[in-house]
């Protein structure tokens, strides 16, 4: 099984690049399907979550090509052989779901399998499910599968008990080519689901109110097929920002949107990490005081992200003081905190919120990635810690990092990945 291999190097210093986000890029996949025209989607790193959705719509029969080295991929959804999606595939991915909201829009039928459960808590699809009954929709459960079909979609007003960025974008993607208006309120208003929606735009949808609390989706008869580039991954960036603060270095990032990163920024200031805009799209991250603990609360979105509660837990568990994270949004996202206590990390965990004791140093050990997030944290302390740290179960990382170990080598750090 392949791990990383990390050693503490001083300070990463230089530049790095940002690629296309992962969470942008799985429902501008799933939405290709509305059409039967050819969609070209440019900035696609081939991430293990990818290439497990791209392998599930060719099963589906529908045409599909990678060009890994051009990170670029083209879809045909001119036929779709099957509505059924594979068990064993969607297991594996929750995104996988979003499928079902292009499968209804097109073919008013799709079989899917129950998504499990995850180690960040239980996720369900109540929401995304509630929206599609508003449309119209029927379903029934059996052996492990929702068959859900409608004899058509009528758009109607969806209110979201919580503003689920997957709910927002399946019953967004369905309501397309519904007939008449869908309002979804509560939506989610995460930049993801604003590019999902630029992409739905340029096919020809008709959609106001995106980034908003309020979306509104006016049916089309039908979309066309485009070419669009996928925003950049928003978390990957602050990944790499706090791996310029937690080694003290100076590192410029590039490929960024300032948009998009907000709440990542406030943070980092308040901890006294220094960002500096140095070009339209690039930031430069160094410290060069004493850095301050700090108390974050992870929300929907211009909140802070969740998916940077753990990389950031990695940087206060070096800030002496104490900070605490409170964790709003998964009810289980905390797994990395046993491992960073491994490292010599000083966290205790209650419920939803960690309190952190920031502590001189940490030291290397075998650690093991336990969700992907939390396995981009236990990268950033090892680049902090003594001695060597060795992570296994880098698969969970590599479903959302594309060459992170090329990346941070890239800017002086010492990481290899072992087969
Ligand atoms: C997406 C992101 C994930 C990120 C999360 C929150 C993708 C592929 N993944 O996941 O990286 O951490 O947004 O920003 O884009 N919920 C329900 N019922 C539902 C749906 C969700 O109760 O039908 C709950 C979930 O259990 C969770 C909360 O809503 O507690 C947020 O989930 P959601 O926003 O849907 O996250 P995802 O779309 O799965």
């Amino acid at each position: 099984m392949s791990k990383f291999v990390i050693e503490k190097k001083g300070k990463l210093e230089g530049n790095v690049a940002v690629g296309g986000c992962k969470n942008a890029i799985l429902p501008i996949l799933a939405a290709t399907l509305l059409t039967e025209e050819k969609c070209v989607i440019n900035a696609v790193p081939p991430l293990s979550d990818v290439i497990a959705l791209c392998s599930m719509i060719k099963e589906m029969g529908i045409f599909l090509d990678i060009d890994q080295k051009k990170q670029c991929v083209s879809v045909c959804a001119k036929n779709i052989e099957s509505i059924q999606t594979d068990y064993q595939k969607a297991a594996k991915m929750r995104a996988s779901f979003l499928i079902m909201g292009a499968l209804l829009a097109r073919c008013r039928e799709a079989i899917i399998p129950l998504p499990g459960g995850c180690p960040i808590g239980s996720r369900p699809v109540d929401l995304h499910l509630k929206g599609f009954y508003a449309l119209g929709c029927h379903s029934e459960q059996s052996h492990g599968f929702i068959h859900i079909c409608a004899k058509k979609l009528q758009g109607d007003k969806i209110y979201l008990d919580f503003p689920s960025v997957g709910a927002t974008e399946n019953i967004m993607i369905a309501a397309t080519l519904a007939k008449g208006v869908t309002t979804i309120l509560n939506a989610a208003a995460e930049p993801e689901v604003i590019d999902l929606a630029e992409f739905l735009k340029k096919m020809g949808a008709n959609i106001t109110g995106e980034g908003t609390s309020t979306i509104t989706i006016t049916g089309v008869k039908k979309l066309s097929g485009t070419e669009y580039t996928v925003m950049p991954d928003r978390i990957e960036a602050g990944t790499f920002m706090i791996a310029a603060a937690i080694t003290k270095g100076d590192v410029v990032v590039e490929n960024v949107r300032e948009k998009d990163l907000k709440p990542i920024l406030a943070k980092l200031s308040e901890t006294n990490v220094k960002t500096q805009k140095v070009e339209e799209n690039a930031f430069r991250v160094y410290t060069n005081t004493k850095l301050q603990p700090v108390s974050l609360k992870t929300m929907p979105f211009p909140g802070f992200p969740t998916d940077m509660q753990a990389p950031f837990m990695s940087l206060l568990s070096v800030i002496k003081g104490t900070s605490v994270i409170t964790e709003t949004v998964f009810e289980n996202r905390f797994l990395h905190a046993t491992e960073l206590q491994r490292m010599g990390a000083k966290i205790s965990i209650d419920s939803r919120s960690a309190v952190i004791e920031g502590v001189e140093k940490l030291t290397g050990t075998q650690v093991k990635a336990m969700d992907l997030r939390g396995g981009a944290g236990l990268i950033l302390s090892a680049l902090a810690a003594e001695g060597k740290t060795e992570i296994s179960d880098i698969y969970h990382i590599e479903r959302g990092y594309y060459n992170i170990e090329k990346k941070l080598q890239k800017i002086g750090a010492s990481i290899v990945k072992m087969t």
